[in-house]
């Protein structure tokens, strides 16, 4: 059995992770029966942070950790690796002319390999990640099967598949993860990033960062936004404020937060009356105007 409780606070404590107290205890968990973890969750919701903090604790403890960063150019030699063709005309199909990518040194020396926006992966790099996960073995044509070493374990994030832009993951693939979700953090531990990320140190800290958090809470609630903005576009703006002389007036409100959160929230389709810089405006006169604000 694993100690989960000790385990997960030293993770948040060495990375400075926030919350998420559950999830890292589901992960732990996973990789003490030796899975494979996919976190999965809407934009700027924590993944990479926490999937890089996992897979830093345990590939430090096991001494490596490789990481991949998907796109649709990421072919299977970016991941497994290839033979230089000058070495191969100089020395042959040989271990010195092969140039090992993230996945097949993962295997070899043990450890973690991160795969950051796995869904950005195309299906034919993909598909040269399926022995490995199952049965632990990577082929590499002409010169030798690998087998991977004990410790090694792959921790993977995607964003949800309704989102715009992303591919669905094969179901091949999927098959071969614990799958994690991440929904947003109570406000309490978003309040918390906040202050940790924007850095806010002067005597305001706390209603800074409080408004901030509740001005992007509404802007997931609003019925004319379609997608809110995540807790970077609450650092981003306590960040920005905490730049002005007054962070009492909302006029500097406004002004931030329509540079942090414009691009960051996309307003729902069809017949809306309001711009969104009067829709930001709006909502951030409203928190303003708040109680707990005065
Ligand atoms: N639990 C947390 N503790 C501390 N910081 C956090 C936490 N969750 C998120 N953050 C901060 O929020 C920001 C966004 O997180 P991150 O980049 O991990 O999100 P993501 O889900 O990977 O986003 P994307 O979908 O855009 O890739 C980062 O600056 C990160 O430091
Ligand atoms: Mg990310």
């Amino acid at each position: 059995m694993v100690d989960t409780t000790r385990l997960v606070k030293e993770i948040q404590e060495k990375y400075n992770i926030i919350g998420r107290t559950e999830e890292l205890k589901q992960i732990v968990l996973a990789h003490a029966v030796g899975k494979n973890i996919l976190l999965e969750g809407n934009v700027g919701v924590g993944k990479t942070t926490l999937a890089k903090a996992i897979a830093e604790y345990y590939g430090s403890n096991d001494s490596n950790f490789y990481r991949v960063d998907c796109s649709e150019e990421l072919l299977p030699h970016n991941l497994v690796g290839y033979f230089d063709p000058p070495l191969v005309i100089a020395k042959g199909y040989v271990e010195d002319s092969y140039k090992y990518g993230p996945l097949a040194l993962a295997m070899i020396n043990g450890g973690c390999l991160f795969i950051n926006e796995i869904n950005r992966m195309p299906e034919s790099t993909q598909n040269s990640l399926l022995t490995s996960l199952d049965e632990a073995i990577l082929e590499i044509p002409k010169l030798k099967t690998i087998r991977a070493h004990k410790s090694f374990f792959v921790v993977a994030t995607q964003n949800p598949a309704a989102h715009v832009g992303v591919t669905v993951l094969g179901e091949a693939l999927v098959d071969r993860f614990i799958w994690i979700n991440l929904n947003y953090q109570s406000p309490e531990e978003e309040i918390l990033i906040i202050k940790q990320e924007s850095n806010l140190n002067s005597g305001n800290a706390d209603k800074i960062a409080k408004i901030s958090q509740n001005i992007i809470q509404i802007t997931r609630e609003s019925t004319s936004i379609r997608r809110g903005s995540s807790i970077r576009g609450a650092i981003d703006l306590a960040t920005l404020v905490n730049q002005y002389d007054n962070s009492d007036s909302s006029k500097n409100w406004v002004e931030a937060s329509v540079m942090a959160l414009y691009n960051k929230i996309e307003l729902e389709e069809g017949s809306l009356t309001q711009t969104k810089k009067e829709i930001i405006t709006n909502i951030v006169l409203a928190v303003l105007n708040k109680s707990d604000f005065q």
